[in-house]
C-alpha cells in the first residue's frame, strides 16, 4: 500500500521517531490498552504535493476554535488505538490532518482514515498556544505513568510546585533534564474542552510537564523524544521517592542547600 510517508524522509523521521517514543510507554507500563496519545506539529516537512492531497475524510469539528492553526498539518495518535500497535504500524494507528480554513474543523489527509485522539481538543489547543508565543516545541505527549499517578492521589502533594520540590530532590538530574518542574491540573474530564483550558492555564505558568491529577501527565517538547524524557526523568524521582517508602523509610531527598548549588552550578533556575 502506497503511503504518504514514501520518499518523504523528513516526515517519515518525525513519524518514526513518534513510533520509537510509543514503544517506550508501552514497555514502561504506561499505556495500557489504548492509553495515552501523542501529537506532533509536521507543518514544517508538509510539501506542496501533500497541500493539493484530497481528504480522505469528510471534515470532523474540533469543538474549538483555534486561529493559529488555519493550514497546520498533524500527526495523531489514533483514538482507541494501542501505542504498542502505533510502535509498529504508526500510520495504520494514527493519522495526518490538515486543519481547515475555519480553524474549527480538521479533516484527514493520509493513510487511513483513522479517527485522531479523544484528547484532540487538548492538544491541539496547546498547540495553538505554542505557536501564539512564538515557541518553537512540535510535539506534546499525554501518557498514564502509575507512579507519578499514584502520587497524584494524595492531596498534599497537589499544592503548587510541592511536587516539583519533592522530585527534584531526589536525584539531581531531574531538575537539570526538567528546570521548570510539574504544574498541576487538578482531575477533570477526559477529552473536556475544560481540560484543554486547565492544561494550557497550567503551561502557561511556565511548565513543559503538567500532571493530570488521577488520569496521567501531558508534556510539550521540541520534539517527541524530548517531550518523553522529560516524563521520563519525573517518573525516575518518582519511582526513587517509591522505593524508598517500600523500603520502610521516607527518603531525606537533596538538602535545600545542595539544591542551590547545583541550580548555581548548571545555570538552572532558583
Ligand atoms: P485515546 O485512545 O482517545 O487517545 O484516549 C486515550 C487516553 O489516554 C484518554 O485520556
Ligand atoms: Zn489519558
Amino acid at each position: 500500500m502506497n503511503s504518504i510517508l514514501d520518499g518523504r524522509h523528513d516526515l517519515k523521521r518525525e513519524i518514526d521517531a513518534v513510533a520509537e517514543v510509543a514503544g517506550y510507554l508501552w514497555t514502561k507500563g504506561w499505556a495500557e490498552r489504548n492509553g495515552g496519545n501523542i501529537t506532533v506539529n509536521v507543518t514544517d516537512v508538509i510539501d506542496d504535493d501533500i497541500r493539493k492531497m484530497p481528504a480522505i475524510s469528510a471534515p470532523v469539528s474540533i469543538g474549538v476554535e483555534l486561529p493559529l492553526l488555519k493550514g497546520k498539518y498533524f500527526y495523531c495518535k489514533g483514538t482507541n488505538r494501542r501505542m504498542r500497535d502505533l510502535a509498529r504500524k504508526p500510520m495504520e494507528n494514527g493519522s495526518i490532518i490538515r486543519i481547515l480554513d475555519d480553524c474549527s474543523h480538521y479533516e484527514i489527509v493520509g493513510d487511513m482514515p483513522v479517527k485522531p485522539t479523544s484528547e484532540l481538543p487538548s492538544h491541539l489547543s496547546v498547540h495553538n498556544y505554542l505557536i501564539g508565543k512564538g515557541s518553537d516545541y512540535k510535539a506534546s505527549v499525554h501518557t498514564h505513568p502509575i507512579e507519578l499517578i499514584a502520587m497524584s492521589h494524595n492531596p498534599k502533594f497537589l499544592k503548587k510546585d510541592v511536587l516539583s520540590k519533592l522530585l527534584w530532590s531526589m536525584i539531581p538530574e531531574t531538575k537539570a533534564f526538567c528546570p521548570r518542574g510539574l504544574g498541576i491540573v487538578p482531575y477533570m474530564l477526559p477529552s473536556s474542552v475544560e481540560l484543554a483550558d486547565a492544561t494550557i492555564k497550567a503551561l502557561d505558568e511556565d511548565y513543559d510537564v503538567v500532571m493530570w491529577e488521577k488520569h496521567g501527565v501531558f508534556a510539550v517538547g521540541p520534539d517527541v523524544m524530548e517531550a518523553f524524557d522529560m516524563i521520563d526523568t519525573l517518573s525516575k524521582s518518582a519511582i526513587i521517592y517509591r522505593d524508598a517508602c517500600s523500603m520502610g523509610f521516607i527518603p531525606d531527598g537533596m538538602t535545600d542547600e545542595q539544591m542551590r548549588e547545583m541550580s548555581a552550578a548548571f545555570n538552572l533556575p532558583k
